[in-house]
């Protein structure tokens, strides 16, 4: 079942997807936690670091498997995906560090140790997703076939194009990530989908409404018994 709720500011949009996180952590403080990068999430995190701050959350039992991340580049990379999240919330919390997970790109082996250290982490309580233009969660890209594991996905041109914007140049961006699978992000108690911005709307409608299929990953969510999306008005405009 899809359950969305349509907010009216960047404010509401940050404090009701970091309060749904919030809540989790309160009932359940050992929850598992799917976490994602890129622009949407990260006014999410800064209000989670502030309601931890005010003594509303704790993040210590807690812990975290993120999505993806890039092939090729070093943790210390300013655009790696595990320094990403060190900086815009591991580093800020309570969040034991060893109890954090970012997927290495380093190899297809690396990929299938992912997968079996999330087997036995057991099932994820709340995967929070941004989703991409053309469709794509994780790095699950639009195509034929989807994988259920963690694996290596070839990046969609329109992706790179779209992170371009964190690199020097387009040719920096690498061509390559790891991605949790279709599969593992199904698995998930709960999803928490969260898009803003005119330039989503579209693929927020044919996500959510149109056609389930593999040519628009996303619409998957459509078969998941407990998703919640949050929309900005502009990311919601075509519903
Ligand atoms: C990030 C991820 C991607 C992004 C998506 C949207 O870990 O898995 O699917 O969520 O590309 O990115 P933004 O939020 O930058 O629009």
């Amino acid at each position: 079942m899809i359950n969305i709720i349509k907010v009216n500011s960047e404010q509401q949009f940050n404090e009701t997807g970091a309060g749904i996180i919030a809540s989790l952590l309160q009932s359940n403080p050992r929850a598992i936690l799917g976490l994602a990068t890129g622009g949407t999430p990260v006014g999410v995190y800064q209000k989670l670091v502030e309601l931890y701050r005010e003594g509303v959350v704790s993040f210590k039992q807690a812990s975290s498997y993120n999505l993806d991340e890039y092939v090729g580049l070093p943790e210390n990379h300013p655009e790696s995906y595990r320094r990403f999240m060190n900086e815009k919330l591991f580093n800020h919390i309570d969040i034991p560090i060893e109890n954090t997970h970012v997927p290495s790109g380093n190899s297809e082996k690396a990929a299938e140790e992912y997968t079996r250290l999330l087997e036995k982490a057991g099932q994820i309580d709340l995967q929070l997703l941004g989703v991409g233009h053309n469709g794509h969660i994780g790095f699950n890209e639009p195509s034929e076939n989807l994988h259920g594991p963690t694996h290596i996905v070839e990046l969609d041109e329109l992706t790179r194009q779209a992170n371009a914007r964190y690199f020097p140049s387009i040719e920096e961006v690498p061509t390559h990530a790891v991605t949790m699978g279709i599969g593992t992000i199904l698995q998930a108690k709960q999803i928490l989908l969260m898009a803003k911005g005119a330039d989503k709307a579209e693929i927020v409608a044919k996500a959510l409404k149109g056609p389930i299929t593999t040519q628009c990953p996303a619409s998957l969510l459509q078969t998941h018994a407990n998703v919640v999306v949050v929309l900005d008005q502009a990311a919601g405009g075509l519903l």
